[in-house]
């Protein structure tokens, strides 16, 4: 079957075994299947922060468990809200908002599931899902059992949970809750962009409303819709680099932009550095970096996963001759 539908770069490789569930019980099925129990796992939400360089030798899981459910914190100012794990995320950014629950309105428009969120703990515009988060329950793959994952016990970092780490391949997340404000919410718009677009909107009382429409703007103005063109997101990590290298790249390139991650080490946008290497939209026949945000490999139509890898492999290599900096692919390549 081919997954070209079922992965956002819309890259076509064939899965040996494709199938869905849509509850956990149906899920501890499919793993005692006949088909699927010989075989190594793939689980796909959104399928949009994954590259499939080739045939995948596996059977792959399109996890579908819906629900929404809310419960009130005894604390009378939050509320929990558990997803389940197959829901779009923006479909409960949308919700909570509409129940005028404050915390996820900055993560509006990301792409993908709620069980793939905690995986690399989704982040935008000075928002990270780790800030609402409560727990997850997931199945461990190795007992069929239902686990409970606390906070701690995910091991949050940017773009990093115990999920890519430790664990790997271990848990399929088959719901998470997270704590969300009541009323008083207190808005994030920290993020130049959003402060920017608000005053252009002419915003004058902030909402959850008008803060999630501000960041869809954004996003709707720098990245591609994975529905127009095959793309998954950020390519890369923004490095993180000690201060000192950063201030010597600084010297040398006064418009380098940085961010303090703690008093000797500094982040930096890739997606500056891989402009600076002259990439940004660059077509290389099917596939290349996207016009209007550098950090973004896009698929025009009928590009292989392989064609993409090098791509980015061209990219990480560009970045490391002119700055000495190691990008990391922050996509999983398959
Ligand atoms: N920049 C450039 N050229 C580019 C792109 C960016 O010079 O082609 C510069 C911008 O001018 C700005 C800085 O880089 O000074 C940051 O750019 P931007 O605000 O677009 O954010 P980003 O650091 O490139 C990160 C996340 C995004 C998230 C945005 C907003 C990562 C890997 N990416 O991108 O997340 O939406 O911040 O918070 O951390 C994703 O993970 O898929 C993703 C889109």
């Amino acid at each position: 079957a081919s997954l070209q539908p079922y992965n956002t770069f819309g890259i076509d490789a064939k899965a040996a075994v494709l199938a869905e569930f849509t509850s956990v019980q149906e899920l501890q099925e499919l793993l005692q299947h006949p088909e699927v129990k010989p075989l190594p796992l793939l689980i796909l939400g959104g399928g949009s922060n994954v590259l499939l360089t080739q045939d995948v030798q596996a059977a792959v899981l399109l996890n579908r468990i819906k629900g929404l459910s809310r419960q009130e914190d005894p604390d009378g100012t939050h509320v929990l809200v558990t997803a389940g794990s197959g829901e779009t995320w923006h479909d409960l950014v949308l919700y909570t908002i509409e129940q005028d629950l404050g915390g996820i309105e900055n993560l509006s428009l990301i792409p993908g599931t709620v069980g793939a969120a905690p995986l690399q703990n989704i982040g935008a515009y000075g928002v990270e899902l780790k800030d609402t988060f409560v727990s997850l329950e997931a199945l461990e793959i190795a007992t069929g059992q239902l686990v409970s994952f606390s906070k701690e016990q995910c091991g949050f970092g940017y773009r990093e949970s115990v999920f890519k780490k430790e664990a790997k391949g271990n848990y399929i997340v088959t719901s998470v809750t997270l704590r969300l404000t009541r009323d008083a919410h207190q808005y994030n718009t920290s993020y130049g962009a959003i402060q920017d677009t608000l005053a252009q909107q002419q915003v004058k009382e902030l909402s959850l409303k008008a803060i999630s429409a501000a960041v869809c703007h954004i996003r709707r103005s720098k990245l591609p819709d994975p529905a127009k063109i095959g793309n998954a997101g950020s390519f890369f990590k923004n490095p993180e680099i000690p201060k000192e290298q950063f201030d010597a790249l600084k010297a040398q390139h006064p418009s380098l932009p940085g961010y303090p991650v703690s008093g000797d080490v500094v982040k930096v946008p890739a997606g500056w550095l891989i402009e600076q290497c002259g990439w940004k939209g660059k077509v290389l026949g099917k596939h290349g970096v996207h016009k209007d945000q550098a950090l973004v490999l896009v698929n025009y139509g009928g590009a292989t996963g392989n064609e993409v890898k090098e791509l980015a492999y061209a990219v990480i290599q560009s970045v490391q001759e002119k700055f000495g900096i190691a990008l990391t692919p922050e996509v999983n390549i398959i």
